[in-house]
């Protein structure tokens, strides 16, 4: 291990043998900083200043191999940029809504903004758990009131709040994922310090549960075979795979979890785009599951509100720790505490959204981005490639049969100027597949397809 200054006057060469203990290695390396960073400060006598603070780095933030995935594909993208200043990429990489709010939608947005500038309607901190009609609104438009309002917990985003979910659950419980997964869920169980190292055979972080989910499962994994996890992150319709639980593998999810005193949390931020009859839009359509499941959602994808920022948790009444606590009073604690209630502005979008006349605006955005995806997954198709997902799910899994996935994102990026996602990105499972996202305008996805065409032909 070799370190420098910052102000390049030492350098040090520490022998760490790659087989000692991982807390034995992390102890030297810190020791052997710490030696110095004294050294530098005693013998320098220089007037340049060591340019570092007296605290000491979270050493699981330290376990993290490499930026977060969707900023790291940005870095390649404008460092591709750089070098081609003329370029005219694509993106069909990180799934970002492109087409503008509906008027609807809008016009509750509008109204939110406008609600602060009268003192009749003038409001300032809410409610951290979200304005008492939104509440309602989410559980009556979109869980048919299965879900009580006091079980919803709006907030800014569902990323967001699987770090709040993870703040509560601490760094005493082991995480399951499905492999490959949206990276979220591992990269928060590291910071929170469930995990030692990354085994670099493997690409697992040893205390994570990798629940494989390919071709050969049907992207759905083999529970009776899995490890034992206290917290087991499902995402259906799946981001990367674009799988689609059937009711019946939601069944048994929900009876697997019960049966091994496992909590899931459910990603159900796809729901939308389920076009299929038997897939479930909610773990709660499995009888049970608010005994089991908490679920996490967003507007993100629904309504183009990935800038405006609206989620939300919902955490069943039921829903029990080992010694008896409600779920949701420990994770209202957090909410409390950690957040200060999502923007009345964007509740006042939100609950726009899921009136009539919102949910028939998103209906009308999902057809354009599914429409979108039936080009995608037809050129692979037509390329020969075996492709999944698309049908259910706005992203498109293509089987690269045997080739790097990161390989592939850079050779479309710089032959094609399509930016993808590599597999591999998404955690071991996914390598040998590329993502592609169906949100682009429609005329940059057929250009890409276009694009595609000719860079990928066999
Ligand atoms: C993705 O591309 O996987 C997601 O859009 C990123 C996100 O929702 O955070």
């Amino acid at each position: 291990y070799e370190m420098t200054s910052v102000t390049g006057v030492q350098t040090c060469a520490l022998p760490i043998s790659g087989t000692a203990p991982t807390d034995l290695r992390m102890l030297y390396l810190s020791v052997a900083i710490q030696g110095l960073l004294g050294a530098n400060a005693l013998t320098t006598g220089r007037s340049s200043r060591i340019e570092m603070s007296g605290v000491a780095r979270n050493a699981n933030m330290g376990k993290l191999q490499a930026g977060y995935l969707f900023p790291e594909i940005g870095k390649r993208r404008n460092a591709y940029l750089e070098k081609n200043p003329d370029a005219n990429i694509i993106s069909l990489g990180i799934g970002d809504t492109t087409q503008p709010v509906p008027d609807h939608i809008l016009a509750g947005l509008t109204t939110g903004v406008s609600n602060l500038g009268a003192k009749a309607t003038y409001t300032g901190y809410g409610a951290e758990q979200g304005v008492g009609a939104l509440r309602a609104k989410i559980s009556e438009a979109l869980y048919d009131g299965r879900i009580s309002p006091e079980e919803v917990f709006v907030s800014d985003g569902s990323k967001c709040d699987i770090g709040r979910l993870q703040m509560m659950f601490g760094n005493q419980v082991k995480s399951a994922v499905q492999d490959p997964s949206y990276p979220v869920y591992v990269d928060t169980s590291v910071m929170m310090g469930q995990t030692k190292l990354m085994d670099d055979a493997s690409k697992q972080y040893e205390g994570i549960v990798y629940m494989k989910c390919g071709p050969e499962n049907g992207f759905f994994p083999d529970l009776d075979s899995a490890e034992r996890a206290d917290v087991v992150y499902f995402c259906s319709p799946n981001n990367p795979t674009g799988a689609a639980a059937t009711k019946e593998q939601l069944t048994k999810l929900v009876a697997w979890a019960k049966e091994r005193g496992s909590i899931i949390v459910f990603d159900a931020a796809y729901a939308p785009f389920i076009r299929s009859k038997d897939v479930p839009k909610s773990i709660y359509e499995i009888p049970g599951a608010e005994e089991v499941a908490i679920e996490v959602n967003s507007l993100s994808k629904y309504a183009g509100f990935t800038g405006v920022r609206l989620g939300w948790t919902i955490v069943p009444k039921a829903l029990k720790f080992a010694d008896g606590t409600p779920v949701a009073n420990d994770y209202n604690r957090v909410m409390c505490t950690a957040f200060n209630g999502a923007s009345n502005i964007v509740q006042a979008g939100a609950l726009a959204a899921l009136e009539p006349a919102g949910l028939a605006e998103i209906e009308k955005l999902i057809d354009y981005y599914m429409g979108n995806a039936k080009i995608l997954k037809d050129t692979m198709l037509d390329l020969g490639f075996k492709v999944h997902g698309g049908d259910n799910a706005p992203y498109v899994f293509v089987d690269l049969e045997g080739k790097s996935s990161w390989d592939m994102f850079s050779e479309l990026l710089e032959t094609a100027e399509v930016v993808t996602i590599p597999g591999a990105g998404f955690g071991p499972g996914g390598e040998g597949f590329l993502r592609l996202s169906a949100f682009a305008p429609r005329d940059a996805c057929e250009e890409a397809c276009t694009r595609l065409r000719k860079a990928m032909a066999k």
